[in-house]
């Protein structure tokens, strides 16, 4: 169920939106960013659908579509590493395994603690400075083994 305070910054995007389907985005945001769990639930959806006034299934296509939408609960910290080419080549393969084997975990697994989840997606625009990944918000680029060591390591 969707807290009040995400209703509420529903609702006040409404009004920078020509219609009620223009908010959506927005409004996954609000609501994966007030979930406990960082993630979407079908209820949350089903609300959003409700007060935007469209189908769930439009409100699931979107979310379902881009990978900053998560649909399963993350850790306090989502590690998002890049697996496109140009991040592949430059060993982004080499840089999951690492992470997998520091963490005990595998891609799409979240740590017992629930601190770190670990996905791979696509392209994030920052080829140029590849293999990087992405830590909740942050960007990390140009990434080595302890570069990764470093990073990882320095979360509370
Ligand atoms: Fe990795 Fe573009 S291919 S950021």
């Amino acid at each position: 169920m969707l807290e009040e305070k995400t209703i509420e910054k529903i609702r006040q995007a409404m009004t920078c939106y020509p219609n009620k389907q223009s908010v959506c985005m927005s409004a996954l945001r609000f609501a994966q960013m007030d979930d406990p769990d960082n993630h979407l639930t079908k209820e949350a959806m089903g609300e959003i659908a409700d007060i935007l006034e469209i189908q769930p299934v439009q409100v699931h296509e979107v979310a379902a579509f881009y990978s900053m939408y998560n649909l399963k609960p993350v850790g306090r910290y989502h590690i998002q590493v890049c697996a496109n080419l140009p991040c592949s080549l430059l060993g982004a393969e080499h840089i999951v395994d690492y992470i997998e084997k520091m963490l005990n975990i595998k891609v799409g697994e979240t740590t017992p603690d629930k601190k770190f989840t670990l996905s791979t997606v696509e392209c994030l625009g920052s080829c140029g400075t590849a293999p990087m990944m992405m830590v909740n918000l942050d960007y990390h680029e140009d990434l080595t083994e302890e570069r990764v060591e470093e990073i990882l390591g320095g979360l509370e």
